[in-house]
């Protein structure tokens, strides 16, 4: 029940500055956003790298309401990947990103986030990494699929993301699995209607099954994300009768959750990507760790009522 309704507050802006102000937040926040600034998360990196990890890295933010505010977007990638070159790390990090921060809602928003995120994926390829479209919520995807295929003209290694509990992902699984695309799969982290997505949390997990055998049996490049225990044994189980090697697929966890299980896997031999995000405009991604796990609303009440 606490689940929805966390997700609503997580566009609400009075909620926003409640949380933002709160005493407390920022040390439960830690738990979940590696840093602020390019700076604090370049020690985190190298700490993961050093662990045998790969990264995904996210520079937090969603949502944006100016052209302005999508090409500060931009620019924070573009510095990072400049941080990453100079450090050599280029190839153990790959990009997260949120189209909506590339301006895709505003007015001619489509062009808008396509002109922004052309230079990042350049820029990645150039030291030898990629980018990977995060899914938002439903009303986003054909254009940010759109994106996705007019990038892979030039770019075929950038990466998208589909979310199990939506209806149509089967259909987007088996048109992405065709072609041969790097494809995250996740149960999704919106808030989404019942007339486009699955409510019920089991068939949700059983829709994700057959959407990743969807993934494991095709062309493409399957990236397993998610933290369930049940899921990973059954990934690894896909991955297997599909006669796939172990650097023919990876998974991803958050940075943050299920830590000791990020390193078992690297242990194991398998590619195991930290989604690392970081950043000053953290509300909408916290908000949506504290819905996936109500527990972690309770840590957060009372770090704030201790303060
Ligand atoms: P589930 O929620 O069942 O969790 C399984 C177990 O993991 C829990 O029992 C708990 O132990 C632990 N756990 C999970 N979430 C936790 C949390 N927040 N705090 C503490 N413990 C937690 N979604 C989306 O819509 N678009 C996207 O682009 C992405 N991108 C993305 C990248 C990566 C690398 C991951 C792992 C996830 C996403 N997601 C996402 C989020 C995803 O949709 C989903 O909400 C979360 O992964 C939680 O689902 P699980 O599969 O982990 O299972």
């Amino acid at each position: 029940m606490l689940g929805p309704l966390i997700l609503a507050a997580s566009r609400s802006d009075k909620m926003r500055r409640f949380v933002s102000a709160a005493p407390g937040t920022k040390q439960v926040v830690a738990r979940f956003i590696a840093g602020e600034t390019v700076d604090q998360v370049v020690p985190i990196v190298r700490d993961l790298a050093g662990k045998g990890l790969e990264l995904t890295l996210d520079v937090v933010g969603e949502d944006i309401t100016t052209v302005e505010q999508s090409y500060a977007a931009r620019d924070a990638y573009l510095e990072l990947i400049e941080r990453l070159k100079e450090l050599g790390l280029g190839e153990r990090a790959e990009m997260s990103v949120k189209l909506s921060m590339f301006g895709q809602s505003l007015d001619g928003g489509h062009d808008l986030a396509l002109a922004n995120v052309r230079p990042v994926v350049e820029a990645a390829a150039a030291i030898g990494t990629t980018v990977t479209l995060d899914a938002e919520d439903h009303t986003t995807l054909d254009s940010m699929f759109a994106i996705h295929e007019e990038l892979r003209k030039d770019f075929p290694q950038t990466g998208c993301v589909i979310q199990a509990y939506l209806y149509r992902t089967e259909d987007d699984a088996r048109r992405l699995a065709a072609n041969g695309s790097r494809v995250r799969i996740v149960k999704g982290a919106y808030k989404e209607p019942a007339e486009v997505a699955i409510q019920d949390k089991s068939e949700i997990d059983k829709a994700y099954v057959r959407i990743l055998k969807i993934l494991m049996e095709g062309e493409g490049y399957p990236m397993i994300g998610s933290h369930d225990p049940r899921l990973i044994a059954i990934g690894q189980e896909l991955a297997r009768r599909a006669g796939r090697k172990l650097d023919e697929y990876e998974f991803q966890m958050l940075y943050g959750i299920r830590s000791e299980e990020h390193l078992r896997l690297a242990a194991e031999g398998h590619r195991m990507r930290v989604y690392t995000a970081y950043g000053t405009d953290w509300y909408g991604y916290f908000m949506r760790r504290l819905a996936e796990k109500p527990a972690n609303l309770l840590f957060f009440a009372r770090s704030i009522l201790t303060k």
